[in-house]
């Protein structure tokens, strides 16, 4: 009886301890106030989604859109087929931010159908020596299965030429993001290690460091970072030394020294105490920018229903020698202009906000970068 008693009273505690570490990190005591850089807008001419970006050393943004997992909430699916909600890729030319957004064309082959193409992370590599770009797409695919897609990329002709599809390896479980190494070798996360809903949540919940990062190096592939919380973004920095990772539910950035043989080395965790999503690199400077959830709760309410809005906020990151050196914020929001931020990239000045389920937003940035 004794004993008994003992034994509830310690579990009680931990479930109590559990819930209150729950409030923190969902941010139910945090709020926000709108703060901007300069003249924002929302960019029109696109799809619902804006959810991951690349930037090439030129200045042209690729944009994935229509992002949507396998099991998606009902409100999720009503309001994604409402808004025409469709697996997209789009170009954006930070050079001449007045013209529109672009659409590229997808061809269906045999191994690859474009109306099942539900993108999320996206990587491009840009092969120096023959001009060629390849891009990658992280594909939940519709009633199928987690893949990376690769294509052939011709921006003159706003097309995307389906190469190859990855998967079907055990390392590749609920896929994320993905960055490129190569012209068939690249960095990818698993934010979660089970693909049903009830799984994906009880992760979720469980604030478990279940998440890790594989790696494809054109032969096999292996599991190089393990022991984050909800990996989200991954970004190589453009010398190669380094290897970015978002820790969504852990609230923080791994930063990763990356060896010749591709294995990776922790080198800082370093906590920002809200939600990181997709980190991107200034091809000029070498800071990060990385999209954020600042307030959690408000995140998962969006995504069960994306018609609830949610803030968004994007910081810009310093480094030094692979370490942070200083942060500061450039954008708030409290949602009414943009919901959900989940990347950004800034360019000579000029910033663009992409969000999960929502629109896209372009700002000029008057403040000292
Ligand atoms: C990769 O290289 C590093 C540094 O040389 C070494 O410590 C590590 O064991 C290597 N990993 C593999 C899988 O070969």
């Amino acid at each position: 009886m004794y004993m008994k008693a003992v034994v509830i009273s310690v579990l009680a505690l931990l479930v109590l301890q559990h819930a209150v570490k729950l409030y923190f990190r969902m941010d139910y005591n945090k709020h926000i106030f709108n703060h901007y850089p300069g003249p924002c807008h929302q960019v029109q001419g696109m799809g619902i989604g804006s959810e991951d970006m690349h930037l090439t050393d030129n200045g042209i943004v690729f944009i994935s859109s229509g992002f949507r997992v396998q099991e998606s909430p009902p409100a999720y699916d009503k309001f994604y087929s409402e808004n025409n909600g469709r697996g997209r890729i789009y170009l954006f030319d930070m050079n001449n931010p007045k013209k529109e957004v672009q659409e590229m064309s997808l061809t269906s082959t045999k191994e690859f159908d474009k109306d099942r193409f539900q993108p999320h992370g996206i990587s491009v590599w840009e092969d120096k020596k023959t001009g060629k770009l390849y891009l990658y797409a992280v594909n939940h695919e519709k009633d199928g299965e987690e893949k990376i897609e690769k294509f052939l990329v011709s921006v003159a002709k706003l097309s995307l030429q389906h190469l190859k599809s990855y998967f079907g390896d055990p390392t590749i479980k609920r896929m994320n993001d993905v960055v490129a190494t190569g012209e068939n070798s690249f960095y990818f996360t698993n934010s979660h290690s089970s693909v049903s809903r009830a799984g994906l949540q009880l992760e979720l919940l469980s604030l478990m460091a279940l998440a890790d990062v594989g790696v494809h190096d054109g032969t096999g592939y292996r599991t190089v970072a393990d022991g984050i919380i909800v990996a989200n973004g991954i970004q190589m920095s453009r010398d190669g030394k380094y290897v970015f990772v978002a820790g969504s539910m852990g609230q923080d950035l791994k930063i990763y020294e990356r060896w010749n043989n591709n294995s990776l080395t922790l080198k800082q965790s370093y906590a920002f105490h809200t939600f990181p999503d997709n980190i991107m690199e200034d091809p000029v400077s070498g800071d990060l920018y990385i999209a954020f959830h600042p307030i959690g709760y408000l995140l998962f309410q969006h995504l069960e229903d994306p018609s609830v809005e949610t803030p968004s906020q994007v910081l810009q990151v310093k480094l030094k020698e692979g370490t942070v050196s200083s942060v500061t914020e450039l954008f708030v929001d409290d949602g009414h202009l943009l919901s959900g931020s989940s990347v950004a990239v800034v360019y000579k000045k000029k910033m663009l906000i992409g969000s999960v389920i929502n629109k896209l937003v372009y700002c000029d940035v008057n403040v000292p970068l």
